[in-house]
């Protein structure tokens, strides 16, 4: 039995079940309040969310972002998730094409074009598997599945906390710099629940890259996953570092913040209702990005009980539009909002 795809599995069933989402951690979104508009002067027909990501329309601004692949239980949440990404115009990521760079035999796992010929796919490969692929073997993984970008993950902190994983994190920029200067706007950089903050981001604006997704602290915690997996001192740290990044908030509004309006955001890490997308739509992200919440709809339920939970983000979503007196994406954020508490405390730090 291969590793990776073992490591795979563990993963998902810990995703489905285990605790992986520390109580004491917070996107701090309840933290920002979207001021009431008592006579929106609107009808919910005229909220149009759609929006620009890489390089297609999407209906509505939201990413299921990159979980996983490789195995046949693998196969069957890419494939639903992006069908229900593909009726619904939203963007899709498969998970981290490792297993499929290691065994070609895996790449089935990953193909979702079948089902979702129009929506706008990411391919995903971790920072330090593009070291080892090279360009031309990132490029290969992405044009293997058909997608439209491929996102790079960062994950030092899971990295840490994982017996068997990289101890040694120099190199990075020189080899995003490499994959920018091959792909363009077809790269996306995105953490995986620690949030990349303003000063990463505005480097990596400076080499080039166009697509960050920040992945906050306040969601699914890939260090409370490997912890669940370790023992010894690594099960130890691993629960002191569960609540380790920056909250999802601040990543975006700060984020926001230093760099330019032609950068594509999308705001994600414990993104867990429509109300909440709007609040990171306000605050500065083109996209919003939910893992975790559609996995488990769809464990629970398939394809249906997927759709039903999206149904309840969007119509949430529309709601907050309407009850700001926004029709557009664009118009929420010049809409005023209210920061209170640490996150304003955590927005003039960064
Ligand atoms: C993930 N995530 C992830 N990210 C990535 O870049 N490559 C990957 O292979 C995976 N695998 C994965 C599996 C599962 C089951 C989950 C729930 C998540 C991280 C994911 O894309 C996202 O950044 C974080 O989960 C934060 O978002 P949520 O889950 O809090 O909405």
């Amino acid at each position: 039995e291969d590793i990776t795809a073992r490591r795979k599995d563990a993963h998902l069933d810990l995703c489905a079940t285990g605790d992986v989402e520390p109580g004491q951690n917070s996107t701090l979104l309840d933290l920002v309040h979207l001021v009431h508009c008592a006579m929106p002067e609107m009808s919910v027909e005229d909220v149009d969310l759609s929006t620009l990501f890489l390089g297609k329309r999407l209906r509505h601004p939201l990413l299921v972002t990159g979980m996983t692949g490789g195995t046949e239980r693998a196969g069957v949440v890419n494939r639903d998730l992006a069908l229900v990404a593909e009726r619904h115009g939203l963007a899709f990521g498969v998970g981290s094409q490792r297993a499929m760079s290691e065994d070609a035999t895996r790449a089935a796992s990953f193909q979702v074009r079948q089902v979702a010929p129009t929506v706008a796919l990411l391919g995903n490969i971790g920072l330090y598997q593009a070291v080892r692929l090279g360009v031309d073997g990132v490029r290969r993984l992405m044009d293997g599945i058909g997608a439209d970008g491929i996102a790079l993950h960062l994950n030092a902190g899971q990295e840490l906390t994982q017996p068997e994983g990289d101890r040694d994190f120099r190199g990075g920029y020189a080899v995003v710099e490499s994959l920018v200067n091959a792909l363009g706007e077809r790269l996306l950089v995105k953490e995986t629940g620690c949030g990349i903050g303003p000063e990463v981001a505005r480097r990596l604006v400076e080499l080039g890259v166009r697509n960050i997704d920040v992945s906050g602290l306040g969601g699914t915690s890939w260090v409370r996953v490997e912890q669940l997996r370790a023992t010894g001192v690594q099960a130890q740290v691993g629960a002191e570092f569960s609540a380790w990044g920056i909250p999802t908030a601040a990543a975006v509004a700060t984020v926001r913040g230093a760099v330019g309006p032609d950068v594509r955001l999308v705001g994600s890490g414990g993104i867990r209702t429509g109300l909440e997308v709007a609040k990171v739509l306000a605050l500065g992200a083109d996209v919003a990005g939910m893992a975790l919440p559609l996995f488990r709809a769809h464990q629970a339920g398939g394809v249906a009980a997927a759709e039903q939970a999206l149904e309840v983000i969007l119509t949430g979503l529309r709601q907050a539009l309407v009850l700001t007196g926004s029709r557009s994406c664009a118009e929420l954020r010049r809409r005023p909002r209210v920061v209170t508490g640490v996150l304003k405390d955590w927005m003039a730090a960064l």
